[in-house]
């Protein structure tokens, strides 16, 4: 469905180029609900949007649906963002704050589908209604709902054109736990349903567990590691997710501060495993090459020593 190989995005900043993603690989199957996990800034936006050719990509490629699409033109760019969609973190900046929940989800269907707009309506009625949406929220403006109602309304919208693949990017991380796991099981019956894919990022890994059956976890641009949820929580191979699972908050423990005590973080060293400056097990070793993903148990791990 979706294979990313030795993925590399790069922005030009004032002080130089800046590589977020770094040689990522990455395969997801068709029907997956793949989680993406990771503390903030380490590369998960730039990943999902790269995934879909909404950044600059710097190196390596992206397979989707059988097709090398890291170069494709504009024309065959378009063709394949029909198939996939992505959601994003706040509904309400995506959503046109002068026009209607019902004008926004038949947006798509203008752009790409052309026809007679009253099947286009009644294509978004439909899509509106299937999220849950109730008839009389149609004609409101995006701020007249409320986040969880709005992130319905996205997720109608990112419906309206039928893809196959959905790029999640921190949509349920603004909401409240309650509305979170009824999104949460929205999108598990749709994927059921409508036989989605989804890569679903967010930053509680608790979360991710719960719903996804391949989680990956990221630490500055790269995979570090990627396992069944099961098994990243009982038997966490790399440290760095040893010590994401020690830092999260699970519903017997408060939330630890994301790095631990004993954890200093130096930022990423320039060469060898970026994790090194804060890793309890670094040995001389670890600072000369940068370990690669390898099979580890049923999963993947980058680690010269994992646990
Ligand atoms: N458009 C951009 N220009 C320059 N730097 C960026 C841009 N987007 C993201 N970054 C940087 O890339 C890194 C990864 O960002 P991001 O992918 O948003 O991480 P995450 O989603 O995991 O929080 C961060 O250091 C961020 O500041
Ligand atoms: S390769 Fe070395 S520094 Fe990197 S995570 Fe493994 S033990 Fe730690
Ligand atoms: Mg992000």
């Amino acid at each position: 469905m979706l294979s990313l190989k030795g993925l590399r995005v790069r922005y030009e900043t004032p002080r130089g180029p800046f590589e977020a993603v770094r040689g990522v690989d990455l395969e997801i199957e068709a029907g997956a609900f793949f989680g993406l996990v990771g503390e903030s800034g380490c590369g998960k936006s730039s990943l999902g949007r790269a995934a879909l050719r909404l950044e600059p990509i710097a190196g390596g490629q992206i397979i989707a649906f059988g097709e090398d699409i890291t170069h494709a033109p504009p024309r065959r760019l378009r063709a394949f963002r029909q198939r996939a969609a992505m959601i994003f973190q706040d509904p309400y900046a995506s959503f046109n704050p002068r026009r209607t929940i019902l004008d926004a989800v038949m947006e798509p269907l203008r752009l790409h589908r052309p026809g007679p707009a009253a099947a286009q309506r009644d294509a978004a009625r439909a899509l509106l209604a299937r999220v849950g949406l109730s008839p009389e929220l149609e004609a409101r403006r995006p701020h007249a709902l409320s986040g969880g109602q709005l992130q319905r309304a996205a997720i109608a919208r990112a419906l309206a054109l039928e893809p196959a693949l959905i790029v999640a990017d921190e949509a349920v991380s603004a909401l409240d736990v309650s509305v979170q796991a009824e999104i949460v099981q929205l999108l598990k019956a749709l994927r059921a349903e409508r036989g989605l894919t989804y890569l679903f990022i967010a930053h509680n890994l608790h979360l991710v567990a719960q719903i996804c059956d391949r989680v990956g976890v990221m630490y500055a641009g790269a995979l570090v590691e990627v396992a069944a949820p099961e098994e990243i929580f009982t038997r966490p191979r790399h440290p760095y997710t040893r010590a994401l699972i020690d830092a999260a908050p699970s519903a017997h423990r408060r939330a630890q501060p994301v790095t631990p005590p004993r954890l200093v973080d130096l930022g990423p060293a320039s060469s060898g495993c970026a994790f090194a400056p804060r890793c309890p097990q670094a040995h001389a070793a670890c600072l000369r090459d940068a370990p690669a993903l390898a099979a580890r148990g049923g999963g993947l791990v980058a680690c010269y020593t994992p646990l």
